[in-house]
């Protein structure tokens, strides 16, 4: 499992795409189009949204897993852009059991964060206005129209009819019959896709393959354990990733949390560590931090240990994912945050305040991390050539640092945004954690 650990946007698409030159299958199993992973690719830079990275590979399988809700002409217009970009190597599967983004559920999403931004200026999310929530309301709410569901055109049109009769108080809606007739013709240009894949991942796991799960979101987005209600609608912690791929979990090997070496968020919501002016400038002007979905400039701030353990101790990750660190190179000094003090003078370290409201109010307590220098040209060249060896000795103390911190070691780190940019600087296995933590003798 490869998942985020703090509020999305940490380069999970990058980590995937670097362990998948060893995996046979790689599965996304929650989100759908809100997801923006950027793989920066010899080919050049492709941003994939509903498409697992496994796509990106010979002789691996992408599955859109059961978890996930696909907008499916968006899906058609990526499969259509790697193809024409001739970057579609590896093999596509569209789980029947995921569900499907009608326009309906676009509408309302816009709707709902209007709405709620007039009743109440704090409480507008920022949703990607993709139709997450909604799709995820119709699913549990039982009306969800699913992929199963396309390609078999009488039971379409029911579901349809059932679904349209609980949103009489949107306008501007399609016709049910021109949607139908949209959704029919997708479905046959999807069938070849469209599979039972749980059956599929057993059996690849029986012949003792490798499979990839591709989190998107975050932990801090956890519609249960994240900000509540500034989450997204699913799952994106490790429960979920077995929810959204029909895996049981003695399969799971390593659980990977992805962070990157600072924070960043995106829409509104408590961010403790946030920083404005200079700095944060500095942070997105360095780190491209852009949303690759929705083009919003991202909110910047600094790690934050008391998230990372909280994420650590939901998803149960056995290594960590170090992303970005060129991003912070030649930086005086790095703060990172090591505990919380609350208004009432308390000390969080591992848990945060579950009311979005106190989690904002809540002062980090900073510890400074000597900065290592700029990634140049000449560091990563040296780099390619010995290892993470030559990764510069502050780098190491603030791995060996979080380490000791967090408890789980650093398995992997990235230092620049090209493919062969990361290093696996650990056995990655079921092991133990504590075996493994302390290697950087720092
Ligand atoms: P990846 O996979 C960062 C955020 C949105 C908004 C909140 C709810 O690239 O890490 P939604 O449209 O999901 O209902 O929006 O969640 N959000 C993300 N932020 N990265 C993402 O995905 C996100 N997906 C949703 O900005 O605050
Ligand atoms: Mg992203």
């Amino acid at each position: 499992m490869i998942l985020g650990t703090q509020f999305g946007d940490e380069a999970k698409g990058k980590i995937t795409d670097f362990l998948a030159s060893d995996a046979q299958y790689v599965v996304r199993t929650g989100g759908g189009p809100n997801a923006g992973h950027t793989i920066h690719l010899p080919e050049g830079v492709v941003v994939l949204h509903q498409l697992a990275c496994g796509v990106l590979r010979h002789g691996v399988v992408g599955v859109s897993g059961p978890g996930m809700v696909l907008q499916l002409e968006r899906l058609e217009e990526e499969l259509q852009e790697l193809s024409d970009r001739h970057l579609l190597k590896g093999e596509v599967m569209l789980s029947e059991r995921a569900h499907v983004i009608l326009p309906i559920h676009e509408i309302e999403d816009a709707w709902e964060d209007d709405l709620r931004g007039r009743e109440s200026p704090g409480h507008q999310l920022g949703t990607t206005r993709r139709g997450i929530g909604p799709a995820y309301a119709d699913r549990y709410a039982r009306f969800g129209i699913r992929m199963a569901d396309l390609i078999r055109p009488a039971l379409l049109a029911e579901r349809l009819d059932v679904l349209y009769s609980t949103k009489s108080h949107l306008t501007g809606l399609p016709t049910k019959t021109a949607l139908c007739e949209t959704l029919t013709g997708i479905g046959s240009r999807l069938s070849p896709y469209i599979r039972a894949t749980e059956p599929i991942l057993w059996e690849a796991l029986a012949r003792g393959e490798t499979i990839l799960l591709e989190g998107a979101q975050s932990a801090l987005l956890d519609i249960d354990f994240g900000t509540y209600p500034f989450v997204t609608s699913h799952h994106p912690t490790s429960a979920g990733a077995l929810l959204g791929s029909g895996l049981p979990p003695q399969e799971v090997g390593d659980v990977i949390g992805v962070t990157k070496a600072y924070a960043t968020r995106v829409g509104v919501g408590p961010f403790p560590t946030e920083v404005s002016g200079e700095v944060a400038a500095y942070l997105q002007r360095e780190g491209g931090e852009r949303g690759a979905t929705t083009g919003r400039m991202r909110r910047c701030g600094w790690l934050d240990l008391v998230l990372l353990r909280y994420a650590t101790r939901l998803n149960g990750f056995t290594s960590l994912a170090l992303t970005k660190v060129d991003v912070l190179g030649g930086l005086e000094q790095i703060p990172v945050c090591v505990e919380y003090r609350t208004p009432a003078g308390e000390t969080l370290k591992d848990y945060p305040p579950a009311v979005a409201d106190e989690l904002e109010k809540v002062t980090p307590v900073y510890r400074n991390q000597e900065a290592w220098p700029p990634f140049t040209s000449r560091l990563k060249e040296k780099i390619r050539r010995e290892g993470h060896h030559a990764l510069p000795a502050q780098l190491r103390s603030f791995a060996a640092f979080l380490e000791r911190e967090v408890s789980v070691p650093v398995a992997y780190i990235s230092y620049g945004s090209a493919r062969e940019e990361t290093l696996s600087v650990g056995r990655v296995g079921p092991a133990r954690p504590a075996s493994r933590i302390h290697k950087w003798g720092g």
